[in-house]
C-alpha cells in the first residue's frame, strides 16, 4: 500500500465499488442516476442550499451527466433506492510555487444531499463518515473541507457529528440566490486528526 495520493484524474482510484457500510452502498453516479437524484434535488428544502438549484428537468438532467459532474459524483443506496449524494472533489492545496507540485491532487472538498424523505435517520452521517474513510484509507489524501452557508445548521452540524473541526467562519461572504449575502462555514479534518480519533475510539 502507498501513501501516495490518488491521482489518476478520475478522482475516485482503484476502489472495489460499491462500497458497504452497515445500512447503505455507496459507489460512482452514473448518467442513470439522475433522474433518481432529481427527485429530491428540485425540492425546496434541498434547492434552499445547494450550489445549483435547475427548476428544468432536462437541463437537470443534462448537467448531472456532464463527465466532470459525475466524476465526482457518488451515490448513496439504501435498499436498491438511491436516496442522496455525496460530492468528493479532489484538489490541490494551496502551495508555495517552490512546492506546488507536492500539494498537487492531495485533498478533497466534500459535498451532499439526502432526499428530505430519508433525513433524520443518521444516513447522511453513516455516509460521510464513510466518504471520509475512503478519502483518508483508500484515496491517501491528507485533509477533506467542507462548506455551507451558517444558517445550513443541518449540514454543519453533520460536519461535526462526524468529526470535522470547524476551521472558519465568514461574515456576509457568500451570494444566496435570494440575494441576500450570507455567512459562511468551512470545517475540515486532517488524516493525522481522523486516524487519532479512531484510535482513540478503539
Ligand atoms: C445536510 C443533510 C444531508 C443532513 O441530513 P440529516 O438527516 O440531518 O442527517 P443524518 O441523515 O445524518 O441524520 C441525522 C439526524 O438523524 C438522527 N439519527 C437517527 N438515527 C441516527 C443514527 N443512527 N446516527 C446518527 N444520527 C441519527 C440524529 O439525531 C439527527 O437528528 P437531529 O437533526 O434531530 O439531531 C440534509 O439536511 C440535506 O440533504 N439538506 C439539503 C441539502 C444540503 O443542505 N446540502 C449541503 C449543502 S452545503
Amino acid at each position: 500500500m502507498t501513501d501516495e495520493p490518488v491521482t489518476d484524474g478520475k478522482g475516485f482510484g482503484a476502489i472495489a465499488w460499491p462500497i458497504r457500510t452497515e445500512r447503505l452502498e455507496i459507489r460512482p453516479a452514473t448518467e442513470a442516476d439522475g433522474p433518481a437524484t432529481w427527485h429530491y434535488r428540485r425540492q425546496e428544502s434541498v434547492t434552499l442550499w445547494i450550489t445549483r438549484a435547475q427548476p428544468d428537468r432536462e437541463l437537470y438532467l443534462a448537467d448531472f451527466t456532464e463527465p466532470s459532474r459525475l466524476a465526482k459524483t457518488l451515490v448513496i443506496v439504501l435498499d436498491g433506492r438511491v436516496i442522496g449524494d455525496l460530492m468528493l472533489a479532489i484538489e490541490d492545496a494551496w502551495a508555495q510555487a517552490e512546492v506546488r507540485d507536492r500539494a498537487r491532487a492531495v485533498q478533497a472538498e466534500l459535498g451532499w444531499s439526502l432526499d428530505p424523505a430519508y433525513t433524520g435517520n443518521g444516513y447522511a452521517t453513516e455516509a460521510v463518515a464513510e466518504l471520509i474513510r475512503i478519502c483518508f484509507e483508500e484515496l491517501h489524501l491528507r485533509r477533506v473541507i467542507a462548506q455551507c452557508f451558517a444558517n445550513n445548521e443541518s449540514s454543519w452540524r453533520l460536519m461535526e457529528r462526524v468529526g470535522m473541526r470547524r476551521e472558519s467562519h465568514d461574515v456576509r461572504g457568500s451570494l444566496h440566490r435570494s440575494g441576500e449575502w450570507l455567512d459562511g462555514l468551512t470545517y475540515a479534518m486532517l488524516a493525522d486528526e481522523w486516524r487519532s480519533a479512531r484510535t482513540g475510539a478503539l
